[in-house]
Order: C-alpha cells, then structure tokens, then sequence
C-alpha cells in the first residue's frame, strides 16, 4: 500500500543534520522540489536510514508541492545499497540487515517489517498528488535502478546505465521495483535484465520504454527543467485525477475504467461548473 498522502503541518521536513546522515540534500521552491542523493565518496550508495529519510520528506512536504525531481551528486545516480548493510557491522551504527538474522535476535517476521519500512521510501513516489522524475546520470544499479523505476519519469544522460544486481548477490530486487519494470519491459525481458543483472544503456532504456526522454549530459539538467514546467502548466487538479485514472488502467477492465473516467470527469465537471458559477 502506498503511505498515505501528506499531511501539511502535521509533520516537519526532516532537519539538515537528518539529511546529511541519509545522505541526502533536499531543495524545496514552490510546487517543485528537489532531492538530491548525495554520498559522493560512496557513489551515492544508500542505506536503511536514506530510505526511512525519504520516507518522511514524503509525508512532510509541504501540501502545494507538485513535483518531485530526484537525482544523484555528481557523475552518478546511486550504486545501489550501501554493500556495508550487508555486514554484521552495518553502516554508521545503522542496523544490519543481516546480524540480526546471524546472532537470532531477529526473526523472519522482524525482517520482514524492516523491509516493509524501507519500502515506504518508494511508494510515496507514486502518489497522484505528485509527479516524480528521476534525473539519471551513470550508473543506477540495484535499488538505484528500483528508485528511478518508483518514479513517473526516467529521463536519462546519455551515459545512464540501469542494472538490477541484486540476483548476482543471491537476493531479489524488493525495493518495490519488480512491478514497474515488467509493467515496463513485459516479464520476458523483465526475467531478462534481472537473471543476467546487466547493465542497460540510456539508448536501450529509450527503446524499451525505461527512459521517458535520453539527452546528452550537458543537457540533462535543462531536459529536467523543461519537464518541470510542461507539467506545471497542466490543471493540478486535473493531473492528481488523471494520473489517479492511469494507475488503475492495467489492473480495470474496460469497463471499470470506463467507469472509472466517468466519475472522474464528472468531478472535473463539478469542480469546473462551480468555479464559473456567478460569485464564484
Ligand atoms: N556500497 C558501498 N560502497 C560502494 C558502493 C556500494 N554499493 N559502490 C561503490 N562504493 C565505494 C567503493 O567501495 C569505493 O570506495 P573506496 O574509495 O573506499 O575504495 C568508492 O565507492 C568508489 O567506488 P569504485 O568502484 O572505485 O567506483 P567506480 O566509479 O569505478 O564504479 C560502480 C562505480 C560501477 C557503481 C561500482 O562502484 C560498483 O559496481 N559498485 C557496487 C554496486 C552494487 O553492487 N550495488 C548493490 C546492488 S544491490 C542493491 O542495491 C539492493
């Protein structure tokens, strides 16, 4: 389940100390805002706490954002999971992943809800109030890879390559990626990217439908912004509904989504007749 909408006032962003220890940077300016991974010495490599982190800039946004840009410092998006999680120490006094399960003070059912925690770091991004872009330049791999695919748009460098590692490491993609990538790709190439764990290039992604626009890398920046403001000049009211329609497409059938754009539209219809009501 994706978390619940934001509640403005109910929440504080997190503070810049609370960022920096995620490794992120965060920029709000009106309608947009701008998340940064940035753990430059690590190839952005992320952890449980960037996750958690990104978790609650979801719930604490301020209520008239709009869009969420996403991307790496630097020449890279991520490296994916910061390797270190994976040993009994951790990272920076981080939970491991694995040393609870090790020594038996955790259990299947504690690892499980841990996971769960660390998903919420995704799921947020497909929320309709919102569209979210992923900003890619090199290498996305694992969950950086699974944090572009949470997002509505991949626009990639050039130099973009994306790579789910995660089965060469003996694990399974479990950062809410594997739905939007077959969504994407279909589950022949799907099964495909994922069992080889190789990495795919920006003129690839564009082919299969994984990169939303490809631009050298001296242009990205400027692609991102120009998307930004194709979006801002579009009714919020009516791209909250309809990307709320698009999300239930594959799982309607015709007919419910038939329905589905009905009630939609008279909404749209109610909203729009009261606003040219006389007084109004
Ligand atoms: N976790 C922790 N540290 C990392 C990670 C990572 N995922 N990736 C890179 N680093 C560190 C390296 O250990 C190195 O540290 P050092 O300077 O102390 O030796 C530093 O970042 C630079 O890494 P290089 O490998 O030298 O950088 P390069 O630019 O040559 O390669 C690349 C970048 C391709 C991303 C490479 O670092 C890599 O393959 N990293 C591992 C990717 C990976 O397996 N991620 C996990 C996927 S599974 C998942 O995300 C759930």
């Amino acid at each position: 389940m994706a978390q619940d909408a934001r509640e403005p006032g109910k929440q504080e962003l997190p503070t810049e100390e609370e960022l920096t220890r995620a490794g992120l940077r965060l920029a709000v300016e009106g309608a947009v805002a701008r998340i940064t991974i940035s753990r430059p010495e690590r190839r952005n490599a992320m952890t449980g706490r960037t996750w958690t982190t990104l978790a609650h800039i979801g719930q604490a946004l301020p209520g008239d954002v709009r869009i969420v840009v996403i991307a790496g410092e630097g020449d890279i998006f991520s490296a994916g999971i910061d390797l270190n999680m994976f040993t009994p120490e951790g990272v920076d006094g981080e939970r491991s992943i694995v040393a609870g399960l090790a020594d038996g003070s955790a259990d299947e059912a504690d690892l499980d809800a841990y996971i769960s925690e660390l998903q919420q770091g995704f799921l947020w991004l497909r929320r309709p109030d919102l569209v979210t872009i992923a900003a890619v330049r090199g290498h996305a791999i694992g969950a950086g890879f699974q944090l572009a695919l949470a997002c509505d748009l991949r626009i990639l460098a050039d130099d973009a390559r994306f790579c789910m590692k995660e089965p060469a490491l003996g694990l399974v993609p479990d950062l809410t990626g594997t739905k939007p990538l077959v969504d994407i790709v279909g589950v022949h190439r799907a099964t495909e990217i994922c069992l080889t764990a190789r990495k795919v290039g920006a003129e690839e992604s564009r082919e299969l439908g994984l990169a939303t626009l490809v631009v050298g890398v001296d242009e990205l920046e400027g692609a991102v912004d120009d998307a930004v403001a194709g979006l801002m000049a579009t009714n919020p009211d009516a791209a909250v509904a309809t990307k709320a329609l698009l999300q239930q497409a594959a799982g309607n059938t015709l007919e419910e989504q038939c329905a589905a754009e009905r009630k939609a539209q008279v909404g749209r219809l109610t909203a729009l007749a009261k606003a040219m009501a006389p007084g109004a």
